[in-house]
């Protein structure tokens, strides 16, 4: 593992997942392949903009000739496969691009590590592709039970990943993991919504009556497990990845409002999302008996999620101002509130 293509590098995970790798390791060539949508942002990768063994290539996954020519041209031998359409509550609106980039983008890179016969595809997958689970936890052999556009839409990647392993040995693994939270995280998923309203006395719009539950990961520890995937997993096989400990939504919004110390009085009950998955847990044994386990908990993870929100808002009000963001958040909760 010399030269990685990470796809979907310019987002929050992958932008994490990129700062962890150039850091760890000293002798290895990171390439950002990412089209930019509304996700990307550059300003994720800007502490690392100077490092001689970081590239940044602006494209689209489904652009097969694009992706063939970065493959050639940085001898890729390792995919990590970051690059999606990612909130559930736009996959409710516009289905579309989730099925575009989440399955045929998928099949492109698919082809160029067939093609390549590069050494390790790695392919980042949810939990939510289990589908709400009421009791007990899912394993990896469990049957897929997918229930949005968008987790359809991943299930249908991670098979597609399977596919080629059995069909042609592309040597794929998979990670499933559950809710990241941390640093460089868009204000659409619901942590840095709430933290960053909070932080402005708006609103908290939570869905319906708050006790669904998530297991809130930082998103280092999920890295860390991407990582060690990468360097001990078994290729064709999918490895769960949370701290398998999960939270309801009301308890997550209260921490948040305690750190900030404002009032509980912030939180609007607001009409539930279509189809709402109650509850997702992992049995995560698989990945553990490879040595990682998280290191942040709960409390931990949202702590220091806080507190880089608070640190960093020159970041998010970048973000927050813009004409595509306050389009999409008038969209998506104006007139829902309950009572
Ligand atoms: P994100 O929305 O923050 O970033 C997605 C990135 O992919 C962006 O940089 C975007 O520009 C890029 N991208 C989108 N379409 C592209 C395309 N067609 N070609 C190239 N680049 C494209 O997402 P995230 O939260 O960092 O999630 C990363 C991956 O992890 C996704 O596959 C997601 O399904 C998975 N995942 C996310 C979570 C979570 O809690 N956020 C949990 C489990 C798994
Ligand atoms: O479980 C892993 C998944 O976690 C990832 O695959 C997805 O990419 C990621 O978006 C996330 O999906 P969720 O739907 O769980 O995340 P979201 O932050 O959108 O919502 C978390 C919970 O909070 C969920 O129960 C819905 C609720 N919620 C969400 C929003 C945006 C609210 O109550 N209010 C909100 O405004």
């Amino acid at each position: 593992m010399k030269n990685i293509l990470v796809t979907g590098g310019a987002g929050f995970i992958g932008s994490n997942f990129v700062h962890l790798m150039l850091g760890k390791y000293d002798d290895i060539q990171v390439v950002v392949y990412d089209k930019l949508t509304y996700a990307g942002n550059p300003d994720n990768l800007a502490p690392v903009v100077d490092n001689p063994r970081y590239h940044f290539q602006q494209g689209d996954i489904c652009d097969a000739a694009t992706v063939d020519k970065v493959m050639q041209q940085y001898d890729i031998d390792t995919i990590v496969n970051f690059a999606a359409e990612t909130h559930v509550d736009r996959s409710l609106m516009e289905p579309g691009g989730f099925i575009q980039t989440d399955v045929y983008g998928t099949f492109v890179l698919l082809e160029a590590a067939k093609k390549y016969e590069i050494e390790r595809y790695h392919q980042i997958g949810t939990d939510e592709v289990y589908g709400e689970v009421i009791e007990g936890r899912s394993m990896e052999t469990d049957r897929l039970h997918t229930r949005s556009p968008y987790s359809a839409a991943k299930a249908g990647g991670d098979l597609m990943c399977l596919a080629y392993y059995t069909s042609f040995g592309v040597p794929v693994t998979i990670t499933r993991g559950s809710n990241n939270i941390g640093p460089y995280q868009y204000p659409e998923k619901v942590v840095p919504v709430f933290i960053t309203n909070a932080m402005d006395d708006q609103p908290l719009p939570l869905y319906g009556d708050g006790l669904q539950m998530r297991d809130y990961q930082h998103v280092a520890d999920h890295c860390e497990g991407i990582d060690t995937v990468l360097r001990q997993g078994q290729p064709g096989e999918i490895y769960n990845l949370g701290t398998g400990v999960e939270t309801t939504n009301i308890k997550m919004t209260k921490l948040i409002l305690k750190l900030l110390n404002k009032p509980e009085s912030l939180i609007q009950p607001i009409t539930d999302r279509p189809g709402h998955d109650r509850r997702y847990a992992l049995d995560c044994s698989k990945v553990r008996a490879l040595g990682w386990q998280s290191r942040h908990n709960f409390e931990q993870a949202i702590e220091s999620t806080v507190k880089w929100y608070v640190d960093n808002e020159d970041w998010w009000r970048k973000i927050k101002s813009g004409q595509h963001y306050q389009a999409y958040y008038e969209r998506q909760y104006a007139g829902r509130e309950i009572g």
